[in-house]
């Protein structure tokens, strides 16, 4: 029997109260899992959730359970890959993965102060707020919400993460196509992230150039976070 099954027991036998039941997810994060694979998630993804951006490990602090949750058993199925979330995502229960999911939403919610300026086309502000309509490439808040907050379970945040992690996504899904590859030189490398509902960010993804995604990934880190709680009101779709 291990700590956690332990842990049960003793609760049901109601020696100590449920409520520290609920606690679960965060002994995840701070202890690590049953299995010492899954190493203690503030390692990397910080004490308050909100990543570490100079290395680009991602903020998870205030995201929906339900998508941190998919993100897990998609490292864990290997439609995502990535070699230290893999092998962490690997070692979690599905039970595991739902407590630690749950704990980071309970955890405060990316807020940005609303921004009045109009973008300039060409900027990655033009390409977050009004899309490239003639490629096909819709404006990023479409899905992720006014100011890229995010929407439902579904659609992340954008907002609060670094431009490093938004950038490894999309080239992610990207890969090097190898019509790329033949006029760079380069080898061409199948995309390492498939796990996009219905392929929406892979198309994104591919019809985006090089430029664009490190433009419209700064736009979105430059939205920093502001100190005021978040409040659904503030993000209207414009
Ligand atoms: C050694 C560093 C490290 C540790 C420890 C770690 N992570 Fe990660 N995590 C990463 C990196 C790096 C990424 C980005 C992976 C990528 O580029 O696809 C990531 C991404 C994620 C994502 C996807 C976030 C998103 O916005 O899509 C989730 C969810 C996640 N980690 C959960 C966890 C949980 C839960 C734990 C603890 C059990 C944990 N991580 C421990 C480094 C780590
Ligand atoms: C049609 C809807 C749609 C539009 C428009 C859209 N996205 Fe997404 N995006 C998604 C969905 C759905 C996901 C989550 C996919 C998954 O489950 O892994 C996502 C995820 C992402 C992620 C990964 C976030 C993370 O935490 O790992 C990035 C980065 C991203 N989108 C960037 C963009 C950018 C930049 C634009 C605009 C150029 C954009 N998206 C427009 C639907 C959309």
């Amino acid at each position: 029997m291990n700590f956690f099954d332990l842990k049960r027991l003793v609760a049901i036998l109601g020696l100590i109260p449920m409520a520290v039941l609920a606690l679960d997810g965060e002994v995840i994060m701070i202890k690590g899992a049953a299995n010492p694979a899954a190493m203690p998630c503030i390692t990397c993804h910080g004490a308050d959730g909100k990543g570490t951006p100079s290395a680009g490990f991602p903020r998870l602090a205030g995201h929906p359970a339900e998508y941190l949750a998919k993100q897990l058993r998609d490292f864990k199925a290997g439609t995502r890959q990535n070699l230290i979330m893999q092998p962490i995502a690997t070692a979690l229960t599905d039970e595991e993965i739902n407590d630690v999911a749950k704990a980071y939403a309970a955890r405060p919610k990316v807020n940005v102060t609303p921004s009045k300026m109009r973008p300039v086309e060409g900027t990655g502000a033009w390409l977050a707020l009004r899309g490239s309509w003639s490629r096909n490439i819709p404006e990023c808040t479409l899905c992720h919400g006014p100011d890229g907050v995010g929407i439902s379970g579904v659609f992340p945040p954008l907002a609060g993460q670094s431009a490093m992690y938004l950038e490894a996504q999309l080239r992610a899904w990207k890969g090097t196509p190898a019509s790329t590859a033949k006029t760079g030189k380069v080898k061409a490398v199948a995309p390492t992230r498939r796990n996009d509902p219905n392929g929406l960010m892979q198309h994104i993804a591919r019809d985006l150039t090089d430029a664009e995604i490190k433009l419209v990934a700064e736009y979105f880190e430059g939205l920093g976070e502001s100190a005021e709680p978040f409040n659904e009101s503030q993000h209207r779709l414009r």
